[in-house]
């Protein structure tokens, strides 16, 4: 039997911000429904990896590949990435002044409804389905109303991230530090939902520090990044090994 083809294949991914080179060739796989966690130390680059993807305008691609789903995601202006099915969860998610929370995530939606050829969700129908994800989200109602993120504590933006990812349903979910600044119900409503989507055949790359969470997400692989490279690559073990060992025991110095 041959195995299916990854879902999102990157290849030799080369990548500048401002003057320096961030990530100087990044090769990874994701499966369908398969989770990746993506360690590394401050500043190793797991953050720009999501956005170079996502197609940020100040993340220069230089060289390289990323398909998902067989298309070339590198060729795409960055919304046409979200409707291929590209999904990130921005580690610190902007506000968005003058735009109605509700609106906002239901434009996005019937985007991508239209690209997968299903009909638009009308304003009724939307919010209820958008409460009642709020809901298991522990994301009050009224946040749905109020421009985006503009005024939301730290932990409320996170959860209106995962609100968007509930809703959104993508292919491939980038979550960078969902869980930072998230309480216990946060990171305990992250667990479930990934599991859920992933039940349904959504990929995950989980970019965390956070071990616990680690493990309760069960990821299929854990890589390190170092240098702008994967220097590693492995299990649950290797975040055991991280979190008991820290990263500078890990990281090769400079010439060696
Ligand atoms: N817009 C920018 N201009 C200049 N340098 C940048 C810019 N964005 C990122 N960098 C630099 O790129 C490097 C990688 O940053 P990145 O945010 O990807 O790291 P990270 O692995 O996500 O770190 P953290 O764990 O702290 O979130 C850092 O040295 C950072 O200062
Ligand atoms: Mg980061």
């Amino acid at each position: 039997m041959t195995s299916p083809e990854p879902l999102l294949q990157v290849r030799d991914l080369r990548v500048q911000v401002g003057e320096r080179t961030v990530l100087h060739s990044v090769s990874l796989d994701v499966n369908a429904g398969s989770l990746v966690v993506l360690m590394g130390a401050n500043g190793s680059g797991k953050s720009t990896l999501g956005l170079a993807l996502a197609g940020h305008p100040a993340y220069q691609v230089l060289g390289g590949q990323a398909l998902l789903a067989g298309q070339d995601l590198l060729a795409l202006p960055a919304h046409e990435r979200a409707r291929a099915g590209l999904f990130l969860s921005f580690q610190s998610p902007p506000d968005v002044p003058g735009v109605k929370n509700n609106l906002f995530i239901r434009t996005a939606l019937n985007a991508q409804r239209e690209s997968r050829g299903q009909p638009p969700l009308d304003a009724f129908d939307f919010l209820t389905s958008a409460k009642q994800a709020a809901k298991a989200l522990g994301l009050p109602e009224a946040m749905l109303g109020r421009p985006v993120n503009e005024g939301f504590s730290g932990g409320e933006r996170k959860r209106n991230e995962l609100l968007q990812l509930a809703l959104l349903q993508p292919r491939l979910a980038l979550l960078d530090e969902i869980d930072s600044g998230m309480d216990v119900d946060g990171v305990r409503a992250v667990v479930e939902q990934v599991r859920r989507q992933r039940a349904q055949g959504t990929a995950f790359i989980v970019v965390s520090h956070y071990l616990q969470m680690i493990e309760q997400l069960e990821p299929d692989a854990v890589l390190r990044l170092d240098q702008g490279c994967i220097a590693e690559t492995g299990d649950l073990g290797l975040a055991r090994h991280i979190a008991e060992t820290g990263f500078a025991s890990r990281t090769a110095p400079a010439g060696a």
